[in-house]
């Protein structure tokens, strides 16, 4: 990780908000039921039922659990990755803002050398955690926010459904610019939320997914490649 965080801006969380990892650890095994993602039955998460009791988990962290949740743009990049091999096969890949894991497990399965997920969220690292062990791929986790900070050493950047509150799309942006920049592929998926910078991005590929609330009901779901990022 020392590769990763080198850059003197990029803020690491402290240590101690994740001093509950074996409660939050339990608390998921017996919470959140496993089940193959839909439209990816490669892969099995852990996941929100009603009567999961996030409640319980969500007044320690402060934070939506967004993690225990699918995204119509997670679940449209992992499809395209699965589906495509080829674009992460041997590369080092970083995937921002993981949630649940789910396009940083498709990118080792899709045979990623090596791949970093982060997220600002301890649960989420603790779920994406889980998940990996679940689906018999290993993955690096890293509890950080990497937006202010100078590009990863990394081949490839995913970022699955990021867009959706207008001061993060903005930090995100920029952060996506400073990577383009240094040479480093990124991939996008995304619905459509509002604050896509839709005019820095190429589409690749479109797939019907199932999204966050809607149970049952696809979505289309685009993956971007990012072409040209501005602030
Ligand atoms: C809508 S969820 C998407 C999760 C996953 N990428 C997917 O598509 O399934 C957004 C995730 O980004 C994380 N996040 C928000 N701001 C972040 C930041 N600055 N750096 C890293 N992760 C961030 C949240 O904690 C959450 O887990």
């Amino acid at each position: 990780m020392s590769v990763l965080m080198s850059a003197s801006e990029a803020r690491e969380i402290e240590p101690a908000t994740v001093n509950t990892t074996d409660e939050v650890t339990a608390f998921i095994v017996a919470n959140l039921p496993v089940a193959p993602v839909p439209g990816i039955p490669e892969i099995r998460l852990h996941g929100a039922r009603p009567g999961s009791g996030l409640r319980r988990v969500e007044q320690q962290s402060k934070l939506s659990p967004y993690w225990a949740y699918q995204w119509a743009g997670g679940a449209a990049l992992a499809r395209h990755l699965l589906d495509h091999p080829e674009t992460v096969r041997g590369r080092t890949v970083l995937d921002l803002g993981t949630g649940s894991g789910l396009v940083a497990i498709a990118a080792a399965k899709a045979g990623a050398n090596k791949v970093t997920a982060v997220d600002i969220d301890a649960h989420a690292i603790v779920a994406t955690r889980l998940n990996a062990t679940l689906n018999d791929v290993t993955i690096e986790t890293l509890l950080a926010d990497l937006t202010a900070g100078a590009p990863p050493e990394v081949d490839l950047i995913t970022v699955g459904d990021l867009f959706y509150e207008r001061r993060l799309a903005k930090r995100v942006t920029a952060f996506l610019d400073g990577c383009l920049a240094a040479g480093i592929d990124v991939l996008v998926g995304d619905p459509g939320r509002a604050h896509l910078p839709r005019e820095k991005l190429a589409a690749v590929a479109e797939y019907r997914v199932i999204d966050f609330g809607a149970a049952g009901v696809t979505t289309p779901a685009v993956v971007f490649s990012v072409v040209a990022v501005t602030r």
